[in-house]
């Protein structure tokens, strides 16, 4: 289903309100039947720029094409794309048929000739049976399947959903998120996402495009933007990531050492080109680090990077545990699971080890890079 025919495609758009750029500078290439996500913190443009495509908004600059054609001024209506809102936004006057049935009425399609298509459309959704109910006697996953129904019916080319669980508890949350995938599976639409929830989208997508103050700051599969961040909003962003600053001391042609609190810290990947003395920080995700008592030759052989540092706090996480360790003035992060942790208490003195290549290294002046404490906006 996922050939990379162009479904969508946005060039150069800019979006301003007044003087202000919602989103700027945004170029999307998204390919017929994928499940795109649009994923940053709140006000970042994620909500703007779906609106676009779906032609509830017009384009500061740039242009938009859906299957091939420039609808950048083209009426919401005329477009072959439906939206789905967190709030559902269902008829409550009207049964879930006739809620379905909408959209064909909308297209003068008669009600006996559509019975098959809102059978169709309800079975998709897991809700036969449901179609003489008001929405009101429905449960608040069910009124979203409802809407998902009612999106689906005249079979658009793509669906726009913004946040469409937001609504929804933790576990019913979890729950819709493999209804939406195997939805999609069963259906030849292009979906695209909007969620400031960073497992939801790396769970669900084909290809993330993360966002923060209306620029794109990586656009990959969720293995790209988890195993290579582009930026460390992203690495700060998507998952857990240990952020350690310190000053290029050696550079070499594939490698970079770091001062971190008098450590040297080896990585071999790295964004941008630094100098000696570039003020750096050095990324390592927690579960990449091991903790041993002893640094024999074995462990020194599989980590170029080890030290001593000591327990400062320990966190019981119910399947794992996550220890913080402090160097100097430097903290790192780990996860060990129940079965590893072996009664460890604070003020242990330990060895921790990770590999250079799990080090990735990102200038510290670098304009997009300096904003991974400030990742709380959600
Ligand atoms: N109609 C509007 N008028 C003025 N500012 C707006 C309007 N819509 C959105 N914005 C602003 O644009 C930015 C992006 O908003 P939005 O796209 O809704 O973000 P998100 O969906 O990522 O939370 C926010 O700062 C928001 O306040
Ligand atoms: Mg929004």
């Amino acid at each position: 289903m996922n050939n990379q025919e162009t479904e969508i495609q946005l060039i150069q758009i800019t979006k301003k309100f007044g003087n202000f750029a919602a989103v700027q500078n945004v170029n999307l290439e998204i390919h017929h039947g994928e499940f795109f996500s649009l994923l940053g913190p709140s006000g970042c443009g994620k909500t703007t720029t779906l609106r676009m495509i779906a032609g509830l908004e017009e384009p500061t600059e740039g242009q938009i094409c859906l299957a091939g054609e420039d609808v950048t001024y083209k009426p919401a209506h005329l477009r072959n794309v439906n939206t789905v809102f967190q709030d559902y936004a269902l008829f409550p006057h009207m049964t879930v048929e006739e809620n379905i049935y909408f959209p064909l009425k909308m297209k003068k399609v008669k009600y006996s000739s559509a019975q098959a298509m809102i059978e169709e459309a309800l079975s998709l959704v897991n809700m036969t049976g449901f179609g003489k109910r008001y929405p009101q006697q429905l449960s608040g996953g069910q009124r979203q399947r409802i809407a998902l129904a009612r999106s689906l019916v005249n079979r658009p080319r793509a669906l726009l959903l913004d946040e469409p669980l937001g609504a929804l508890d933790f576990k019913l949350r979890i729950a819709m998120q493999k209804v939406l995938k195997d939805i999609q599976k069963n259906v030849d639409i292009t979906f695209i996402y909007v969620t400031h929830d960073q497992t939801e989208a790396i769970t669900m997508s084909d290809r993330i495009c993360v966002m923060k103050d209306g620029l794109i700051h990586q656009i990959g599969t969720p293995d790209e933007i988890y195993n290579s961040p582009a930026s460390t909003f992203v690495a700060s962003f998507i998952g857990d990531m240990n952020f350690l600053e310190g000053q290029v001391v050696q550079k070499g042609e594939n490698s970079v050492t770091i001062d971190v609190d008098g450590k040297p810290i080896l990585s071999t990947r790295f964004e941008g080109t630094f100098s000696k003395g570039d003020s750096v920080v050095a990324c390592i995700r927690p579960e990449k680090i091991c903790l041993d008592k002893v640094c024999d030759s074995e462990f020194q052989n599989k980590f170029e990077n080890h030290f001593q540092a000591s327990i400062h706090r320990i966190v019981f996480r119910g399947t794992d545990y996550e220890i913080t360790l402090k160097f100097g003035q430097s903290e790192i992060r780990l996860i060990e699971s129940a079965s590893e942790f072996n009664n460890k208490k604070i003020g242990d003195q330990l060895f921790i080890g990770f590999q250079k290549d799990d080090v990735i290294t990102y200038l510290k002046e670098c304009k997009k890079v300096c904003d991974y404490e400030t990742n709380l906006d959600n």
